[in-house]
């Protein structure tokens, strides 16, 4: 395996004892194509995975050997992604950098487009998935459907809107939130002013937006290539427990046909209008009284769309690869009637069953079941893998079939957790 490191900043890790190597990386000797990938968690691994298959190098620049993408690539660059030198090294001799995160300073990224980086999708479409305001605010122009919104600048703003729009009100930090993080939802101008004034004070600019009376949840992914071709999948429902995605259901049940092709029309035209490239996640919101409004952007492969792997002809990490090397985009058509995902979450205590383990009992019960695991270490509520389960070929995808098809993903997905079947089944009995 070769790494080759950052050679400085702050982020480095060349000490005495680990002298700085050269920081020109290796560029592939197949002819093939070299990317970059921001980040080295699970949307890296996943893309290497369909790097491999395209007989591409996906490099990765992760800010530690035991991430998931630096555990199987054999090109690391070991450096932390608000370092210019760091992402200097590893766009050198690259066809393309691209992200499994959203975090780089967007000055970075300006930078390298300038020194002549194939920056996909590039920081004037990146920037409205960075920055939720700009997003809000840039959708509003558009005419998107979006929740109501407004800056804070200090905690008058946010008591203002609750007494305008009612409470509770969503408050969101702009940058750099995940998995819910950086979102909070008071209840009122008292626990407001809490949050509000311990953000602000701690430098995390925020917004406030109406808490939408929700019916459910919903994602419309899509890829898009520089060239201008678009490919969406089906819109899917993503269920989200304490603020972060557990299960998505591909296609979303009983979404109305028109409200679908509506919603995978307005993703494609979203991601032109932007200039995105690669893969781009469109969170929705469907409201009880029947509308559909954006939430956020996502301008790399995404949760939502990790269904595709096992569910679609193209999965969402290989078109990722095909956009922004500017490749003809692959076939989106799902490969069963229904598709449900559900995340594999670190239990708050790893039960003392390996995972090795869990894994033989898994396959014994559901041999239909694929799992995807990320290598990462178990920590409570820390996303460490996923289940993927088809309903069968040929069967009608009616609500109990739909049900039926979660309840066994969603049983795969608690046992590799927790080691525990919600159903009481015993192997030995
Ligand atoms: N305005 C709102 N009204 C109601 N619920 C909301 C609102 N905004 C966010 N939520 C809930 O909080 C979740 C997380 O919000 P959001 O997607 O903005 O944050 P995030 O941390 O960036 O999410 P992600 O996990 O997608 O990175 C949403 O999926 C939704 O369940
Ligand atoms: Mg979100």
């Amino acid at each position: 395996m070769t790494r080759y490191e950052a050679v400085t900043g702050p982020h480095s890790p060349s000490g005495a004892d680990n002298p700085p190597r050269p920081s020109t990386p290796r560029t592939a000797t197949s002819g093939m194509p070299v990317v970059a990938m921001i980040g080295g968690g699970q949307l890296a691994r996943m893309t290497h995975q369909a790097a491999i298959a395209l007989g591409q190098t996906l490099r990765v620049l992760s800010a530690g050997s035991d991430e998931p993408a630096a555990q199987v690539s054999a090109d690391v660059v070991l450096g932390h992604h608000d370092d210019l030198n760091a992402l200097r090294t590893v766009a050198t001799g690259s066809n393309a950098v691209t992200f499994d995160h959203e975090h780089v300073p967007t000055e970075h990224l300006e930078t390298l487009v300038a020194e002549g980086v194939n920056v996909q999708p590039p920081p004037s479409a990146l920037i409205f998935a960075q920055d939720k305001l700009r997003m809000r605010r840039k959708l509003a122009e558009l005419g998107i459907p979006i929740p109501d919104f407004a800056e804070v600048t200090w905690v008058g703003d946010v008591t203002k809107f609750g007494d305008d729009h009612g409470w509770p009100v969503v408050v969101k930090s702009i940058r750099g939130g995940y998995d819910g993080r950086g979102v909070w939802m008071p209840n009122d101008a008292d626990e407001a002013e809490d949050i509000v004034r311990r953000e602000l004070d701690r430098g995390v600019p925020l917004m406030v937006e109406e808490k939408v009376d929700l019916r459910r949840e919903l994602s419309a992914m899509v890829g898009r290539s520089p060239f201008g071709q678009g490919a969406a999948w089906p819109v899917v429902e993503t269920v989200q427990r304490d603020g972060q995605c557990a299960v998505v259901i591909a296609p979303a049940p009983a979404l109305d046909e028109d409200t679908a092709i509506d919603a995978e029309r307005m993703a494609l035209s979203l991601a032109a209008e932007l200039g995105v490239v690669g893969s781009m996640a469109v969170e929705l919101f469907e409201t009880n009284d029947g509308r559909i409004l954006v939430n956020e952007l996502a301008m790399r492969p995404h949760n939502s769309g990790h269904w595709t792997m096992d569910g679609c002809r193209t999965s969402q990490f290989e078109q990722h690869l095909r956009a922004v090397l500017d490749y003809p985009l692959g076939d989106t058509t799902p490969l069963a009637p229904v598709t449900v995902m559900a995340n594999i979450l670190g239990a708050a205590e790893a039960p003392t069953m390996s995972m090795d383990e869990r894994l033989h009992h898994l396959f014994a019960r559901m041999p239909d079941a694929k799992v995807h695991l990320y290598g990462k270490g178990e920590r409570k509520d820390r996303k460490i893998g996923h289940v993927n389960v088809l309903g069968g070929a040929g069967s009608s995808a009616d609500g109990a079939y739909v049900a039926a098809v979660r309840e066994k993903a969603e049983r795969a997905a608690h046992w590799m957790s927790h080691a525990e079947w919600t159903d009481g089944w015993d192997p030995h009995a």
